[in-house]
């Protein structure tokens, strides 16, 4: 992010390096219960991001001090796998992985009803098998989708977008070469019924106008990929009910 470079990220009419105008979203696709062994799992792709998410539980929390009397406690794992990336990541977690495990795990926490089942633990593995940028919301939306593929009780789904500042202009979902040269990356997560933000970070500058450009950006464009993931959730649920499972 910020870094000096000579690479031009708009053409002469305006277009991204992938032909995108600034208000597109790269082609996002959700698949649900990929995975026989988790209790719900969902496979998102979305540019070159390819991640898969499952979902274990709510089984009672372990270790014991770790147990909510209150609520349950949602344990995400947001994990990069060696090959995902150009450059071969070190196997393991980084201050960047537990930091991004840490805010997806609050925002999933704000959606699920954890007060409905105390003392327990809800595991969301989120593998990031290739990544393009963006690999934290593209994880988190797939995770909701994930939770309720596995039944977990819901108050409202996260769904998630990322905007930011190339060449001093306000553009939705960031490409990787947008992310690495650009001036600023907004990720930002809400729930889609309410609204309410669930995961708000930033790198780079933005002024309050272009902060506000932004967020506009990012909530128009929830609502299309919320729709993906009831679109995917349904897909499961008619599957079910020809008597397929
Ligand atoms: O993926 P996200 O945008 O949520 O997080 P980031 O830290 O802004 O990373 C942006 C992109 O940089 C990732 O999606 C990867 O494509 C790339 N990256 C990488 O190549 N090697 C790393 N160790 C970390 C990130």
């Amino acid at each position: 992010m910020g870094t000096e470079s000579n690479i031009k990220l708009l053409d002469e009419n305006g277009l991204r390096l992938d032909g995108r105008n600034e208000m597109e979203l790269r082609p996002i696709k959700i698949e649900t219960n990929v995975l026989e062994r988790a209790d719900g799992s969902a496979f998102i792709e979305w540019g070159g991001n390819k991640i898969i998410v499952s979902v274990y539980g709510p089984r009672e929390a372990y270790p014991k001090h770790t147990q909510d009397i209150d609520k349950a406690v949602i344990k995400a794992r947001y994990n990069m796998a060696a090959f995902s990336v150009d450059e071969r990541k070190r196997p393991g977690p980084d201050r960047r992985s537990v930091e991004i495990s840490k805010v997806i795990s609050e925002a999933l926490s704000s959606a699920v009803m954890v007060e409905q089942f105390p003392r327990t633990q809800v595991d969301v593995f989120i593998e990031v098998i290739q990544a393009d940028a963006g690999t934290r919301i593209a994880g988190l939306t797939a995770a909701s989708v994930a939770l309720a593929a596995a039944g977990i009780p819901m108050r409202d789904m996260v769904v998630g977008c990322t905007a930011g500042k190339i060449e001093g202009k306000i553009v939705l979902d960031l490409s990787k070469e947008e992310d690495n040269f650009g001036q600023a990356d907004l990720p930002m997560a809400v729930l889609s019924r309410s609204g309410e933000v669930v995961l708000v970070q930033m790198d780079g500058d933005l002024s309050v106008e272009e902060f506000n450009q932004a967020t506009d950006m990012i909530l128009d464009a929830t609502k299309r990929i919320a729709q993906i993931q009831r679109d995917a959730l349904v897909a499961r649920y008619s599957v079910e009910t020809q008597g397929g499972e």
